[in-house]
């Protein structure tokens, strides 16, 4: 039977660091606030006007996994890129991609938008393709630019601080054998609490005219609204349930479980789902504190470190989970 299995992981994330105490000079904020309830000590921003952009920062990680996978792009037959932040409002950031690595051949390219849990839609997609025979070698990609959409005053304080910027990338490819690979992925959805987490303007139910109509400088409907403290709850209820989903539609225990990339949402998070599933801290990876939350691009940042590093081996099983604006969550199971 057909399976899907990663063969190459990448990143990249621009070189602007961001520190929390360069933050102090534009908002109300502390280091020591930050730290304290995110884990967060510095994140990336682009260069606006730079070459940096969801698309080509995808692009560079896409050339990163590539290479790790020892494939040409020509190879891929099939893109699946996961943004909230695309360049354009349409067409999204897949076709940018096909056209920046310079592929022949016109291959498919789709677009993913499910925030945080974007990455594991993503790789779901990859997988179903690969399992039916449809494809050989999937190029699933998260990119995020933040930096350029964020109130960046005290106003906006509470959501800004989170947010930075990159870009993770996998090469799935098909193997014939169903003892590695995804073993498999479970995505939920609770649209109730759409607006919970949310960049609601301008959009089709409230376009820039209306802006410019109302002319009101308090309106800030076009930068992102979260609603932190009830967020945090849902979170992490949702990360623990579909963890076990997973687990539980193996077979498998908690102490099984390898390692767990959780998506970077909050370090507070990590720890909360750590301490929930018993895991030591050999089994969990963590690197929003270098990278804030960077939404659809978390997981396959942390992946393509945690594989450089050598903390996942062949035989591991890996889980990985996401919780996000929608709301969405999901979760995949992985044997290395
Ligand atoms: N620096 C300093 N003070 C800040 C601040 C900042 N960056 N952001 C908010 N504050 C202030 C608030 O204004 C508030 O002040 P007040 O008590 O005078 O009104 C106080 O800190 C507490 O704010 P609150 O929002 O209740 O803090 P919190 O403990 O809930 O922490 C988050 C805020 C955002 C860190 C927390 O809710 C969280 O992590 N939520 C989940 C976020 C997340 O994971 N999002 C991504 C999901 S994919």
């Amino acid at each position: 039977m057909l399976n899907s299995k990663i063969v190459g992981t990448g990143h990249y994330v621009p070189d602007n660091v961001v520190k929390n105490k360069d933050l102090e000079s534009v908002m109300e904020t502390s280091d020591d606030w930050i730290v304290e309830r995110t884990g967060i000590h510095e994140r990336r921003h682009i260069v606006l006007g730079g070459e940096d952009t969801t698309s080509t920062m995808g692009t560079k990680a896409a050339k990163m996994a590539l290479k790790n996978a020892n494939l040409q792009p020509d190879d891929i037959d099939f893109i699946i890129f996961a943004t909230l932040s695309p360049d354009y409002y349409f067409p999204g950031p897949g076709v940018l991609v096909q056209e920046q690595l310079g592929m022949k051949s016109e291959i498919g390219a789709l677009d993913v938008r499910n925030q945080c849990s974007g990455f594991i839609y993503g790789l779901s997609v990859a997988d179903q393709f690969i399992k039916t025979g449809m494809y050989t070698n999937v190029l699933v990609i998260g990119s995020e630019v933040h930096s350029g959409g964020l109130d960046m005053t005290t106003r906006g304080r509470g959501v800004s601080v989170i947010f930075g910027d990159g870009a993770g990338a996998v090469v799935m490819q098909a193997i014939d054998n169903n003892k590695t690979g995804v073993l498999s992925s479970h995505l939920h959805s609770e649209g109730k609490h759409a607006e919970e987490l949310s960049l609601i303007s301008p959009s089709t139910t409230d376009w820039v005219p209306n802006f410019i109509e109302r002319n009101d400088p308090e309106d800030i409907r076009y930068y992102p609204y979260m609603n932190g403290n009830f967020v945090f709850k849902n979170a992490v209820v949702r990360f623990q349930q579909v963890i076990m989903e997973a687990l539980n539609h193996n077979g498998y225990k908690p102490e099984e479980i390898d390692m767990l990339i959780p998506h970077q949402a909050n370090l507070r998070i990590s720890q909360f789902i750590q301490k929930q599933m018993n895991l030591p801290d050999s089994k969990i990876f963590n690197n929003i504190q270098k990278y804030g939350n960077t939404t659809a691009a978390s997981i396959p940042i942390a992946l393509s470190e945690a594989v450089a590093e050598g903390r996942i081996k062949e035989g591991d099983l890996l889980c990985l989970a996401a919780f996000g604006s929608g709301f969405t969550w999901a979760a995949a199971l992985i044997r290395w």
